[in-house]
């Protein structure tokens, strides 16, 4: 199927139906027959998400009426064509050609010149119209209004940089094994070795940035578990976990196990590790990522917030709730997100971290201590919560994080999208004083 008619049908999954581009893309890309075109219905999904509050608002300018709801797929098409105009070096014909033909291939021939009079009003208009679409802030920053509005109260004087590392392409980091490799330095020349221009992360010595962006098979030693994909700011999870030997750890929101891996490459001869899921499914590619990376650990399915429903009785000494979360952290990453999202999630969401919390402290050994972390950049789902929980439980005290990364808050840190090129985190550590 044509290209572009195989973008806009993902684009208007995720637009019109709610769904995620890590569910709908998958099967987009089985259906393209040359393995080389893959790539540019990777790029024309995610760009235009990445876009498409800019690109809605220019093709709202150059139709002469808004089109019906029926024909959201044909929108969705004009915003992979604009897309293609403004953001990739595809010769201008060639774009408007192939994207007139995929309104046949949705079935809407009629659409044609439709199509091609959208387009070719760009091509003449596109200045003019971008010079307006700056006046609009959704248009300008490319965010939904809801969000500006958070981030701006949230972060008076970071929203803008927010927004613009939201709508950058994020870089494909990596997280180098330290039971392969306790010193790092001869991976980093293999990556170099391999064309793939190795740019050290400041202060995180196993995790590394690498240009171009890979094919993960292809990564030298991926498929014998020496190095794995995870940003920057999640591989400060393990770390902050400060676990040891012989004790006994809770990994709560596990699922694809990034984490999970993590700590067990940091922490070799823990007594257990008990990776906790809500989904079964998801805890089956936990499975699979410690497979390849030749780890195991106790895999349990189960509600983080009914720990009576799995939780044998044995308390642990470390636990790290890597919360589910609004995801406004890593937009840069998951563009989707910018339309999934509804402004009523977030206090929803913030009920569900602090049930959760709540949920898991008594699961806690005296002496222990407990890492909360989304990938949010929305204080109600990161201090407001530790901050609440904080208030009405007397035996939690905040451990401060001293670090060099990020920004310190009311209680823990926070890692704004784009900081330091990482992804949006916050880490706040609570402990439960030892019995005297
Ligand atoms: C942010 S992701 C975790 C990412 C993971 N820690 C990693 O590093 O790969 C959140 C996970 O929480 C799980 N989840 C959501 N609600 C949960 C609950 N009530 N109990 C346990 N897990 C839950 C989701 O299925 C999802 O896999």
């Amino acid at each position: 199927m044509n290209l572009r008619a195989l973008a806009a049908r993902v684009v208007n999954q995720v637009a019109a139906q709610g769904r995620s581009l890590d569910t709908v893309l998958p099967p987009a890309l089985g259906q393209v027959r040359a393995p080389r075109d893959r790539p540019l219905l990777q790029q024309l999904c995610y760009g235009t998400l990445r876009w498409q509050p800019r690109l809605a608002w220019l093709a709202g300018q150059l139709l002469n009426q808004p089109l019906k709801a029926r024909d959201a797929e044909l929108g969705a098409l004009l915003w992979v064509g604009l897309y293609q105009l403004e953001h990739l070096r595809i010769p201008a014909h060639a774009a408007v050609a192939e994207t007139v033909e995929a309104a046949r291939a949705l079935g809407r021939p009629w659409a044609t010149r439709l199509v091609n009079a959208v387009l070719r009003g760009y091509q003449r208009r596109g200045a003019e119209l971008n010079r307006r679409a700056d006046g609009d802030p959704v248009a300008r920053h490319a965010h939904p209004d809801w969000l500006l509005e958070r981030l701006r109260t949230d972060w008076p004087g970071e929203w803008e940089a927010v927004v613009a590392a939201n709508n950058r392409q994020p870089p494909m980091t990596l997280r180098i094994s330290r039971l392969h490799h306790p010193d790092p330095a001869a991976y980093l020349e293999r990556l170099a070795a391999a064309g793939l221009d190795p740019r050290p992360v400041p202060g995180q010595p196993w995790a590394v940035s690498i240009d171009p962006v890979a094919e993960v098979r292809s990564l030298p030693g991926f498929d014998h578990g020496e190095v794995s994909v995870q940003d920057a700011a999640a591989q400060l999870a393990a770390v902050l976990l400060e676990a040891a030997p012989g004790q006994r750890v809770l990994d709560a929101c596990a699922a694809p196990g990034g984490k999970t891996a993590h700590i067990l490459e940091l922490t070799p001869g823990l007594a257990e590790l008990v990776a906790l899921d809500i989904s079964a499914e998801r805890l089956g590619r936990v499975r699979e990522n410690l497979d390849r990376l030749g780890l195991g650990c106790t895999l349990s399915s189960g509600d983080a917030a009914r720990p009576e429903g799995w939780w044998d009785g044995t308390p642990f000494d470390r636990i790290l709730l890597d919360a589910p979360c609004s995801a406004t952290g890593v937009i840069r990453r998951h563009p989707d997100i910018k339309l999934l999202r509804r402004p009523a999630d977030i206090p929803e969401l913030a009920r569900t971290q602090a049930a959760i919390l709540t949920a898991l402290w008594p699961l806690l050994r005296p002496g222990g201590m407990l890492v909360y972390a989304t990938c949010s950049a929305l204080a109600a789902e990161n201090e407001q919560v530790v901050e609440a929980f904080l208030a009405t439980h007397g035996d939690a005290r905040e451990r401060p994080i001293a670090a060099g990364w990020g920004l310190a808050r009311p209680v823990g840190r926070q890692i704004l999208p784009g900081q330091e090129d990482r992804d949006g985190f916050f880490y706040a550590r609570l402990e439960k004083p030892a019995e005297p």
